[in-house]
């Protein structure tokens, strides 16, 4: 071969280079897919990490108006069975790998059709908004259930706060992106970041809460510390975690479950015993923890507060 045909050495380091990172990032991707990650597994449940606020917070003052018709939930049965895909597909793994995440410094930026946009720190919650503690039940679109104490507020007091504007219709919310640490990120084919949206008065119904703790403490970062949605009527899917971002809309967006699978995950996502998902019923729920078969609930028992909205 003439010396003029011969790659030049800085173009065939590149490829190499491109090769390595190319064969990195589908073992990242596969390796995140099992849940495995890259490195040593981390600790599970790693100390929950308190501000000087949060400890003076805790445990906030329980609102008696949201009371439950079975048990609390144990706290390791809800710590140890989670759905996170920004860190896995597995259900058991979200507690040893969301530890990775750093929390601290964190913003909420609430933005677009807002008189007064404004960005958070999850200390400034504490400070400014009615911290309270709710029972509530938690029904996730695969039929298991839980019933957990939330420590937060209405968000209907946040948005009170940032002044919609009257051409606002929706709310959309998006967790954070940070491939490198939720190694989840890497599955290119899914519309990352992860971001959920309800209509402007699903949004301002007194049941739609923002967590900060569960409890009594700050959420462990599996369950999307510091800073996470709670629609208790909906499928959990709707409750976002770990978000970064709150934006009003004059129209409904794209949300990352009904991109991924429309057929399977509706916008609404309304608790229904009455439609079945495509691949199974949705008549019952399972307790995580103690395997208790409940029937399901229309709106998820809150039927007197939401159904309303839907009619
Ligand atoms: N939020 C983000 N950012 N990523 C997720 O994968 N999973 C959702 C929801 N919020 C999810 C998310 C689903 S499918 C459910 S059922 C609940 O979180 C589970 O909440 P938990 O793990 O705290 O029980």
């Amino acid at each position: 071969m003439a010396e003029s045909e011969a790659t030049p050495e800085s173009v065939y380091m590149n490829r190499r280079d491109f090769i390595k990172g190319t064969s990195l990032a589908t073992l990242a991707t596969t390796a995140s897919l099992y849940g495995c990650g890259i490195g040593p597994t981390p600790e599970p449940n790693a100390p929950v990490e308190w501000s000087a606020i949060e400890e003076k917070s805790y445990p906030a003052k329980r609102n008696a108006s949201y009371t439950l018709d079975r048990k609390l939930t144990k706290e390791d049965a809800a710590a140890s069975f989670n759905n996170f895909f920004e860190f896995s597909e597995l259900k058991s793994d979200p507690r040893f790998h969301a530890q990775t995440l750093a929390i601290r410094p964190w913003t909420v930026e609430v933005t677009g059709l807002v008189n007064k946009p404004r960005t958070f720190d999850p200390d400034d919650f504490f400070k400014l908004m009615p911290v309270e503690e709710r029972l509530y039940r938690f029904r996730c679109v695969e039929a298991w259930a839980m019933a957990v104490p939330w420590t937060g507020f209405p968000l209907k007091a946040l948005l009170d706060m940032v002044e919609p504007q009257s051409s606002a219709t929706h709310i959309a919310m998006t967790t954070f992106y940070k491939p490198f640490t939720a190694q989840g990120q890497l599955a290119f084919w899914r519309p990352w970041p992860y971001t959920e949206a309800l209509t402007i008065e699903e949004a301002e119904n007194e049941l739609t809460f923002i967590a900060l703790g569960m409890y009594g403490h700050p959420l462990r970062k599996q369950h999307g510390a510091p800073v996470r949605l709670v629609v208790p009527w909906k499928y959990g899917f709707k409750s976002i975690k770990s978000i970064v971002k709150i934006e009003l809309l004059d129209h409904q967006p794209m949300t990352f479950w009904n991109t991924v699978l429309p057929l399977e995950y509706s916008f609404e996502a309304n608790v229904d015993p009455t439609v079945n998902h495509p691949r199974w019923s949705q008549a019952k729920e399972k307790m995580l923890g103690t395997g208790t078969i409940h029937k399901t609930l229309p709106f998820n028992g809150y039927e007197k507060q939401v159904a309303h909205l839907y009619i």
